[in-house]
């Protein structure tokens, strides 16, 4: 009676469910309030968490129209002595959210941060003989910090745990969604960890989680029941090494956490360069890269999901990289794309593939008082694709997880797109129809399509034009437009502002211009 009561009273108050990941075909998606959700997510810049800062960062918020902010959290501020833990600064985090109807992603800036021990608070810096970095193969410094000393990882288990405790009872309506583990774990400068407390590990057997076969084959390595890392991965060890060591800490930080409080998290990867296998030494070794998401998967199974921060350039890499995240057994979440107008088309993409949120980075100016005007200008790209998505944010999710949306985005050379929807096949064209139109200066076209039935479809897109062909048995026929709806969606409701014919649709179909509009169509034969 008394739990009835307080489920009764917890419902009246409005406190939610737990966010979690939920899986099923292998697909997924963020639950928030008990249904699927999408993060239109922006990342605050990396000095931007503090409550001076807070005036600038919701110009952004407002001006980008999220509903996710990401927004790091400082060891160096909460843990300013050693067991004194200060948590004003996550207050006033969970407030101004609260205040603006945003959700939190929460970043864990501590032992990792792009790399470095640079937000470890100032009694570890100064105490470098128990937290060290890592040394180089040649025994030179290396700034990043080791992840095989106990020291370190039990003073980032304590702080965390800390962390997730106090969210727990402050933030009892799930303002905060998600944490990410630390930020861009790895290592700059060194493939591995070479000091005598690392050798010795790297000297020893590999251990026996990750000898599974599946985990070896998944790898490409052959099966084997036992070796040192020189035997087992050859000339992969060193990063494989670093790998593991990073994970099996990371993972043990999230465990603690979460057995306080098990809200989702992820850890973000610096990417490599997506095509050619490369050496580690080219990128930040031991991070979560595409060549050893298993490792990570093995070695740190707290953590939902390994998520890419895309800096990359060109579409051919770009796609390449969230192929490489989308994967059965990982939830593809993009929390860093860099704030450039043409990567807002990604952002169909990870809808399409039944992803859970897509983020540019550093959307406050990080410049003294910028003006609304400026600010609104600068993210209009994504603002514009949000304010669309916004109102029917829950049904994008819920088709996403189904797999009933697909998505072509422009590439570089602007060329035609197919897509097929079963009976039927999309062609997508980026201008350049005779003199009708002219190519698109920048390749930042866009369509996503949701199949609503076998001949009804909702089509969202900029820059690019539509047109259908029938496939299988009515494949060659005749066939036309019943009828072409522009409108949006609201509580789940299609409301049609005008239904487009004559000149917005001959020629082949609809073309979308350089804002977002939704459509609603339904094709006949004839
Ligand atoms: C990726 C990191 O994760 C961010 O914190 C930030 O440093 C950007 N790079 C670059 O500004």
């Amino acid at each position: 009676m008394l739990s009835l009561l307080l489920i009764l009273l917890i419902i009246g108050k409005g406190f939610s469910q737990i966010p979690k990941i939920i899986e099923k075909n292998g697909r997924h998606a963020l639950l928030v309030d008990g249904k699927p959700f999408f993060m239109l997510g922006g990342q605050a810049h990396n000095s931007s968490g503090w409550p001076g800062m807070m005036p600038e960062l919701y110009t952004a918020v407002e001006a980008m129209h999220l509903n996710t902010l990401e927004v790091p959290i400082y060891w160096e501020q909460i843990e300013t002595q050693p067991g004194k833990f200060n948590f004003s600064v996550v207050d006033t985090l969970l407030a101004k959210a609260r205040a603006h109807h945003v959700h939190l992603v929460l970043l864990w800036f501590a032992t990792w941060k792009n790399g470095s021990n640079h937000y470890m608070p100032d009694w570890m810096k100064e105490d470098a003989a128990k937290y060290p970095n890592i040394t180089g193969n040649t025994g030179q410094p290396v700034d990043s910090p080791s992840p095989n000393v106990k020291a370190t990882l039990e003073a980032d288990i304590k702080a965390f745990t800390q962390v997730m405790r106090y969210l727990k009872k402050a933030d009892m309506q799930h303002t905060v969604i998600m944490v990410q583990v630390e930020n861009e774990s790895g290592a700059w400068g060194s493939v591995r960890d070479y000091s005598p407390i690392a050798q010795k590990l790297f000297d020893g057997a590999v251990p026996a989680e990750l000898l599974k076969p599946e985990v070896l084959k998944a790898l490409n390595v052959p099966v084997v029941i036992s070796g040192t890392w020189q035997q087992v991965f050859g000339n992969r060890a060193d990063e494989y090494f670093q790998a593991w060591s990073i994970a099996r800490f990371i993972g043990q930080v999230a465990a603690a956490g979460k057995a306080e409080y098990p809200l989702p998290m992820y850890v973000n990867a610096a990417l490599r360069e997506p095509f050619g296998n490369p050496t580690a030494n080219n990128y930040e070794s031991g991070g979560p890269t595409d060549n050893v998401i298993p490792i990570w998967k093995t070695a740190a199974p707290a953590i939902d999901l390994l998520a890419p921060d895309i800096y990359l350039q060109g579409s051919e890499k770009i796609l390449k990289v969230i192929d490489l995240y989308d994967r059965p057994d990982n939830t593809l979440f993009v929390p860093e794309a860099a704030l450039n107008p043409n990567n807002s088309k990604y952002l169909y993409e990870v809808i399409a593939r039944g992803g859970i949120g897509f983020s540019p980075f550093g959307i406050d100016d990080n410049r003294p008082s910028p003006s609304v005007i400026e600010t609104t200008e600068r993210l209009s790209p994504f603002s514009q694709e949000f304010i669309m998505a916004a109102p029917m944010m829950r049904e994008l999710a819920e088709w996403g997880f189904e797999g009933k949306i697909k998505a072509v985005v422009e590439h570089e050379d602007h060329t035609e797109q197919k897509i097929d929807l079963g009976a039927w096949q999309a062609v997508v064209s980026f201008g350049g129809r005779g003199n009708y139109e002219q190519v698109n200066t920048q390749p930042n076209g866009k369509i996503m399509i949701v199949k609503l039935d076998e001949n009804k479809f909702i089509l969202i897109g900029t820059s690019c034009h539509i047109t259908f062909r029938p496939l299988g048995n009515n494949s060659g026929r005749a066939w036309q437009y019943l009828k072409v709806e522009e409108g949006a969606y609201k509580k789940g409701i299609f409301n049609s502002l005008r239904i487009l014919n004559g000149d917005e649709t001959d020629f082949g179909g609809p073309r979308f211009g350089a804002k977002p509009v939704v459509l609603q169509t339904t094709l006949i034969i004839r």
